[in-house]
């Protein structure tokens, strides 16, 4: 099985969405033969310009050197997804969404004829719809449930764009509250608590 790491944090060891997602990881372990990470807080990948658009939207076989050196980084994310079978995206929430260079790898992946297409009933996703893809989010407040619930715009968005790539589940763990309401540490146990307990219910399921 193949599995791909993203991960956005810039705490560095101190990390809550870090952690856990080290934690999920060790629980896959004994089925993967191959891990591939992205750290985007320290690789973050260049916003697209106009160049690149044009290169994208340009039918590959009419494609100039330029385009393909232009499209390298996005094919490049674009590949990784296709070839994983597991996807783990690993972030904080920030202002009630993505960190930027998480939504500037989101804008990299979703390409047209790659990713998606376009038919005469709508787009069509292209990715294999039996992908697992588990979303980490760790944020200060709480979202699951309460006030904020629908202040949380991260998750519904990126449950969008998978759902649009033709990934219809996303599996979401929340490391919330990790500011006051909860603290850093309680937070990360209920997260890997849930972890375990979907590995629980996978294994009687199975
Ligand atoms: C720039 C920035 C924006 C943030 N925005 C939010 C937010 O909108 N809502 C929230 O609950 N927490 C917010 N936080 C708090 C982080 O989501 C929280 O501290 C999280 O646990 C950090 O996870 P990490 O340790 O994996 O980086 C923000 C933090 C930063 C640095």
């Amino acid at each position: 099985m193949n599995l791909l790491l993203i991960e956005t944090s810039p705490n560095g060891e101190a990390s809550a969405s870090r952690e856990v997602s080290r934690y999920l990881v060790q629980q896959l372990e004994h089925e993967i033969s191959q891990v591939t990470k992205r750290d985007l807080s320290v690789d973050p990948l260049p916003h697209i310009t106009g160049d690149v658009v044009e290169a994208a939207f340009t039918a590959s076989e009419k494609r100039s050197d330029r385009h393909r050196e232009l499209l390298q980084q996005s094919d490049a994310v674009v590949d990784e997804v296709i070839a994983a079978d597991v996807v783990i995206i690993s972030t904080p929430m920030w202002n009630f969404s993505l960190p930027s260079v998480l939504k500037a790898w989101l804008d990299h992946l979703s390409r047209a004829g790659r990713t998606f297409s376009y038919s005469s009933s709508g787009p069509v996703g292209l990715l294999d719809a039996k992908k697992k893809v588990y979303f980490i989010i760790s944020s200060g407040s709480r979202f699951s449930s309460g006030p904020f619930a629908a202040w949380d715009l991260a998750t519904p968005f990126l449950k969008a764009v998978f759902g649009f790539m033709g990934v219809p589940s996303v599996e979401v763990i929340r490391v919330e509250g990790t500011n006051h309401q909860i603290g850093r540490d309680s937070a990360v146990q209920a997260a890997k608590d849930q972890i375990d307990q979907l590995f629980s219910k996978e294994r009687i399921t199975a």
